[in-house]
């Protein structure tokens, strides 16, 4: 085969043969057959030698030409096949970019609902610029009592059933701190004012039944500074339980107390109409001005500084406000519970976004 005229056929041929192959597959023999080392148009080169002089150049012109089309018609025809199979995928493989993301494994897991009120709460105080301190779950008597104005002798220690450590040889004792208001303390030491903490943690008395727990959570508040009033400490309040039980209004009473370590003290009770219990009060913190004794304490004078400090229970406001009936079950390590009233792992509480939507 040298002669044009069968240039022209085997051109008519490829071409013809290119554009049969219907998938990529049957293509690519195409070129091994056209092209390949044996193919119909590379063998026309190994021809060249045999021919006489005059012819060579034209001819091997000739079928570089070719060599050129059948590679062009390749990649076109390749172009079309890949192009035609992608539309073919596409029709079948169609994604709904609008439908909800697939969660996995990762929807099995739940928060706690106090880790979950913990981070509500914290985003609360954090929005009103408060930041989160921290202090240890063994603390020493002078920490949880002495210094915030309970002295040994003082009648309020007993009311907190405290767990104690076996005594040291030097008599002293270690305890599990019964609330977070040693962390006012801590606070107070290291810190100069303005101070604006609020301390949430695990605190411990040793009482059980259907309401206590030996174990449960306080969010201690502490704000010292030189001006700081009992106003503000309501508005606190008031602010913080609008935005926990996520409602306009929250009817609030603060009833006369008494605390060592504050004075004067208060108890606050919610009007439970704000959890669908209308007539009924509901106690959720003790509060009040810190005592100038404790301040002094902590090597502040009394005549300069003042503020405000209090104690919310965590479990008692996760109770309220999910509508949680037992306190044991919190802590009972159930996951048929956890899963009712537990929270999706992938829903961070935010003002912006709504604290339990
Ligand atoms: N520590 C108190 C308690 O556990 C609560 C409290 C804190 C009261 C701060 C006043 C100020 O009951």
């Amino acid at each position: 085969m040298s002669g044009a005229d069968d240039l022209v056929v085997l051109e008519k041929d490829l071409i013809a043969e290119i554009d049969g192959a219907g998938d990529l597959t049957a293509l690519d023999a195409v070129r091994v057959s056209a092209l390949g080392k044996k193919g119909r148009v590379s063998e026309l080169m190994s021809k060249l030698g045999s021919l006489p002089p005059e012819e060579r150049k034209t001819f091997g012109q000739t079928v570089n030409a070719l060599k050129g089309k059948i590679s062009d018609a390749l990649d076109a025809r390749k172009a079309a096949l890949e192009t035609a199979a992608l539309d073919e995928r596409l029709k079948t493989e169609r994604a709904d970019v609008t439908l909800p993301v697939r969660l996995g494994p990762v929807a099995e897991g739940r928060i706690h609902p106090v880790s979950q009120v913990l981070d509500e709460v914290v985003e609360i105080f954090a929005d009103m610029g408060f930041s989160v301190a921290e202090g240890t779950d063994i603390e020493t008597d002078e920490m949880n009592f002495d210094k915030l104005n309970i002295p040994p002798e003082h009648p309020a220690r007993q009311d907190h059933d405290t767990f104690y450590f076996a005594p040291k040889p030097d008599g002293s004792r270690l305890l599990l701190r019964t609330h977070t208001s040693p962390v006012q303390i801590r606070t107070m030491v290291s810190q100069k004012p303005p101070i604006r903490i609020i301390a949430p943690g695990r605190v411990y008395r040793c009482d059980s039944d259907q309401t206590h727990t030996p174990m449960f959570h306080q969010v201690e508040g502490l704000v010292i500074d030189e001006s700081t009033h009992m106003g503000h400490l309501k508005w606190v309040l008031q602010e913080f339980c609008k935005a926990f039980f996520e409602v306009d209004e929250v009817k609030m009473r603060f009833r006369a107390s008494h605390f060592p370590f504050t004075e004067p003290s208060m108890e606050v009770d919610i009007g439970a109409e704000a959890i669908g219990k209308p007539g009924q009060w509901l106690e959720i913190l003790g509060c009040g001005m810190v005592h100038p004794n404790v301040l002094r304490n902590c090597g502040l004078d009394p005549e300069k500084y003042q503020g405000f400090a209090f104690g919310v229970g965590l479990d008692r406001l996760t109770m309220l406000k999910y509508g949680i009936p037992d306190l044991r079950a919190f802590f009972s390590g159930d996951l048929t519970w956890l899963s009712h009233y537990g929270f999706s792992t992938l829903d961070v509480p935010t003002l912006a976004g709504g604290l339990s939507s």
